[in-house]
């Protein structure tokens, strides 16, 4: 209950004094415009904040879990989260008047005065993740501190029941029919494909920063995640990434910064390879990515967007995560000083390297082709070409390996990668003005569904769709049916690949989402077959030869590499 004493002065003559203001408002009757809300509809508005998503019902209690110094924690989905949510962990679990306390707005273990804000330490702060999810759900809590356990029931914010139960110590919290009291936030809940998948990234994205915790996500029986505890980051990192984004980037040592920023020709075209931690919590910061892109200089193309996993240990005091609901912005005290440092930073570890990147040439950045050692200094002025290269009118091929096409050119070995030409070159048909790609029809149709919203933003689209090479229809309620489509793409992954693109295009001007859709799509051919035979890879090459700026796929990666003999006595020369 409110207590709050209210005086109200008339004159000097007369003095109320009302000890509650739901009493206050009952003595006035309906006269009043003003109310003072239930403390049910408080929690309701808060976790309207604080709860955007079944996601944020797994951060939130994944960082409790987190706080409560657990080694592992397993988390449970059913339905993209929205019919269920367990995590459980083997944390410091909570004794019984804990356990009903924890649900209370405003209730924490964790800060006791504003001033230890400045000190925080923990995930938590405000005491308001539990008291929102139970407002806007139906919660079971089974909790112990290693003897007897308390389990308690909770459906929209009211206590059902509490008793005794038996549990190792730590804390199970199952999340029920979210939103089912708030069908306005539940309808617009996207298709349970994607809360899934958001789910998927929140537990990935927390686990990057804890390494030394093992992390297991359960979508319905099948193990969508299951990490082992590890003492490194980038082991960490390249278990929840993959080794592909890992893999020959420049690391950052220092106290404040750790992590690495990749090589320049790991771009994208969003900021959807960057990946921010300060004091381990995952944030997101336009301005220090800004900072990052400064440190990369010209290396990358201004359009582009570097990689990174940055982890930058801050002091609490100089950063505020206090600025946004779900804690995934950030305010600095000197943001000019930080970013300074960071521009630094980068710049120092892009140089530390002696592998030069350049977007127009690189020796050997590519995978398959290995890595020269970092302590080597080579000089490169001659092979960084910065105009696209021109073809020799009548080059001479020297036959395939795997997917490479091998000829001379201009006194150089060159290796076309076709893969990558043949996702050029169809990029290239998708974005020409009034001409549609040719399409194959397919024995097979195929059908999918998806969310009301979702198959709004399709139906917006089926024209571009059909341009860039994805003969499309409605087929009944928020269902579609593909029968005809670009060749070389897998055919499986049209439903999912039409879902990324809506929600990539999300704010693009009309004219732009010809482009990036196009990029999107024919990135998707580079998973198409990789076997050539030599006619149908000289045509590719002629075909790549056509198009003005041919030198990179549309994922930014090359499309050909030449070798002259200085280069290839380099590798020979190479220590073993
Ligand atoms: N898994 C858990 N193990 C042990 N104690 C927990 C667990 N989850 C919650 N608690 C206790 O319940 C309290 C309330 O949790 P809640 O998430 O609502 O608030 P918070 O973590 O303190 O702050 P915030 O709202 O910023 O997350 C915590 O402060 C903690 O003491
Ligand atoms: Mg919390």
């Amino acid at each position: 209950l409110l207590h709050v004493q209210f005086y109200c002065t008339c004159n000097l003559m007369c003095k109320i004094a009302i000890i509650t203001s739901s009493g206050y408002a009952k003595m006035l009757g309906n006269r009043l415009k003003i109310r003072v809300l239930s403390d049910e509809t408080i929690n309701k508005i808060a976790a309207g904040e604080v709860i955007e998503n079944p996601a944020s019902v797994v951060k939130e209690l994944v960082e409790n879990a987190i706080d409560a110094g657990a080694s592992e924690i397993r988390v449970e989905m059913r339905g993209g989260g929205l019919q269920l949510i367990r995590v459980a962990d083997n944390g410091s679990g909570m004794n019984q008047d804990e356990a009903l306390l924890c649900w209370e707005r405003h209730a924490t273990s964790k800060i006791r005065s504003a001033e230890d804000l400045l000190r925080l330490q923990t995930m938590g702060f405000r005491g308001e993740a539990l008291a929102s999810i139970a407002s806007i759900s139906k919660v079971t809590l089974l909790t112990s501190q290693g003897d007897i356990g308390t389990k308690i029931e909770i459906e929209g914010g009211r206590l059902l029941q509490t008793v005794s139960a038996a549990r190792a110590r730590g804390t199970t919290i199952e999340v029920r029919s979210l939103f089912y009291n708030i069908p306005a936030r539940k309808k617009f809940q996207k298709s349970a494909a994607i809360t899934g998948a958001e789910i998927r990234r929140a537990v990935a994205m927390i686990s990057l920063a804890y390494p030394e915790i093992a992390f297991s996500l359960f979508d319905g029986e099948r193990e969508a995640l299951s990490l082992l505890p590890s003492q490194s980051f980038l082991h960490r990192a390249s278990d929840v990434l993959g080794e592909d984004f890992c893999k020959n980037t420049h690391p950052l040592q220092s106290e404040q910064f750790q992590g690495f920023v990749g090589h320049a020709l790991q771009n994208r075209s969003n900021r959807s390879g960057q990946y921010l931690f300060i004091n381990r919590r995952f944030l997101t910061s336009s301005s220090i990515s800004y900072a990052v892109k400064d440190g990369f200089a010209t290396r990358i193309a201004e359009t582009r967007f570097p990689i990174y996993l940055l982890f930058l240990t801050l002091s609490p005091e100089s950063f505020d995560v206090n600025v946004h609901p779900q804690k995934k912005e950030v305010r600095f005290q000197d943001e000019m000083a930080l970013k300074q440092k960071i521009r630094e930073a980068v710049r120092q570890a892009l140089n530390e390297q002696s592998v030069t990147y350049t977007p127009q040439f690189t020796f050997f950045p590519n995978e398959e082709m290995g890595t020269i050692s970092p302590c080597e200094k080579i000089d490169f002025p001659r092979l960084l070409m910065k105009e696209p290269v021109l073809f020799e009118e009548k080059p001479h091929f020297f036959g395939l390996f795997c997917h490479y096409l091998l000829l001379e050119e201009e006194g150089k070995l060159a290796l076309v990668d076709l893969v990558a030409a043949r996702a050029r070159i169809a990029f290239e048909q998708m974005t020409q003005e009034n001409e549609k790609v040719q399409k194959q029809g397919l024995l097979f149709p195929i059908t999918f569904e998806l969310g009301a919203l979702e198959a709004r933003e399709v139906l917006a689209l089926l024209e571009l769709l059909d341009e860039i090479g994805i003969a499309i229809r409605p087929f009944g309620d928020n269902a579609f049916i593909v029968d005809a489509l670009i060749p070389f793409i897998e055919e499986a992954s049209i439903p999912q690949v039409i879902v990324e693109m809506i929600h990539e295009l999300e704010g693009f001007a009309l004219e732009e989402k010809r482009r990036e859709s196009a990029r999107i799509l024919s990135s998707k051919l580079q998973h198409g077959k990789k076997s050539f035979v030599l006619q149908e890879a000289i045509a590719l090459y002629e075909a790549l030869k056509k198009i003005p700026s041919h030198a990179f796929c549309p994922r930014g990666k090359k499309t050909i590499i030449r070798l002259d003999s200085h280069d290839i006595k380099k590798r020979l020369f190479e220590k073993a």
